[in-house]
């Protein structure tokens, strides 16, 4: 067990009491790049999660070290301040300690070993994980109250300040996610609604491409932010009302066609749409219908690729393949794109002959190896002891 391990690292390294901090990944169901457009999602926090181990050192300095990755350290003051370092994760705990700081909580220095099983780069959040399961974690030590609404948007902030200018849904996944449900959140009003997604004779299954991309690294993610404000301030000018793409209709989109980018217009059209497979989603949900959950992942996935462009060819071919196979019953790349996991729908008397045959396929075709995990719906963010 990865949280033992954790645990019997920072004991035996550092001091005997730790407090540990269960921070999960996300999956989303559907609905990619609607977030930050103040649309729909449908995200649900998985099994695979970073634990984190930490005391107060009774200093003013932040030790904090990663455990099974590649082994590095890094030392902050309590202001955030320290030597370089060279680990992408140690500007995520900067971030968020600068980021307390001018919301004028006051830090105490601490050791904190972290490590975890979330593939990273691999569409599962692992940072969204870091930064919120280490906020609260400084919340609940130093009596921070600060409460899960205001730790997401520290998390996205932090993202933010490291080059990704993302919406909430992962940090709300990593918050407010519940066992056995998908989380259907508003991103206008930030309301949610808990959606079982068991669906009787059937598995969800995650593939993972192992293409890895670090989003807030290129400027992929970010243009396409762009291109969607770039049509709302285009529709803006015809309606002042208008707030973001969630206001938008098929039929106002239309209307600006000629005066716009076509890639932007493109783009900002697959988001009107893809909010409109996110309530169609539940309700095949709620309805039971394995068929309709199935198309609603093809079609999100084909927009994503051919309009969104946010696919690679080997992911395009393993949805492909994915499709070919007896009892798959739709498929789609997850997250922010160029990388990372699909998510399947699999009739269970299926399951293992169809992942056997895609991970057989994609490996002649790409000389990838790629696995699979059956999906696991698990608590949110949480505090395991104290
Ligand atoms: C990343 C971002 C999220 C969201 C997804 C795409 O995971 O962090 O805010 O935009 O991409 O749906």
């Amino acid at each position: 067990m990865i949280q033992d391990s954790v645990t019997k690292f920072f004991k035996d390294n550092y001091s005997p009491n730790p407090v540990v901090v269960r921070s999960p990944g996300r999956v989303n169901l559907i609905g990619e790049h609607t977030d930050y457009n103040l649309g729909f999602v449908l995200p649900a926090s998985i099994e695979k999660a970073i634990y984190f181990a930490l005391q107060l050192n009774d200093t003013d300095t932040f030790n904090i070290e990663a455990f099974l990755t590649l082994p590095e350290k890094i030392s902050l003051d309590t202001k955030g301040n320290g030597p370089e370092f060279s680990c992408f994760w140690g500007k995520y705990f900067k971030a968020v300690i600068e980021i307390l700081n001018e919301k004028n909580y006051a830090l105490k220095g601490m050791d904190c070993v972290f490590g975890g099983d979330i593939p990273i780069g691999s569409g599962l959040s692992s940072s969204a994980a870091l930064c919120c399961g280490f906020t609260l974690a400084l919340s609940e030590m130093l009596g921070l109250n600060i409460d899960r609404t205001e730790i997401a948007k520290i998390g996205q902030e932090a993202e933010h300040r490291i080059g990704l200018n993302c919406g909430l849904m992962d940090q709300y996944a990593v918050l407010f996610g519940k066992k056995g449900n998908a989380l259907f959140l508003d991103c206008k009003d930030l309301s949610y609604k808990y959606v079982p997604i068991n669906l009787v004779g059937y598995s969800w299954v995650l593939i993972n491409s192992n293409i890895t991309h670090e989003l807030a690294v290129g400027n992929e993610y970010n243009d396409r932010r762009q291109s969607c404000e770039a049509i709302v301030k285009k529709v803006q000018e015809k309606n002042a009302n208008v707030a973001s793409l969630r206001d938008v209709s098929e039929e106002a989109i239309m209307s600006v066609k000629e005066e716009v980018n076509p890639i932007d217009f493109k783009r900002a059209l697959y988001v009107i749409k893809e909010n409109g497979r996110v309530l169609k989603m539940i309700k095949a949900l709620e309805k039971g219908d394995a068929n309709e959950v199935g198309s609603t992942l093809l079609a999100g996935h084909r927009s994503m690729s051919a309009d969104f462009e946010i696919s690679t060819s080997e992911i395009d071919y393993l949805v492909a393949v994915s499709q070919e196979q007896e009892g798959v019953m739709g498929s789609r790349m997850m997250g922010g794109g160029f990388g990372g996991c699909t998510i399947n729908l699999i009739k269970d008397e299926n399951v293992d002959k169809a992942v056997e045959d895609i991970l057989a396929a994609y490996k002649e075709k790409t000389g990838i190896t790629s696995e699979c995990f059956h999906l696991q719906i698990d608590d949110s963010v949480q505090i395991l002891n104290s």
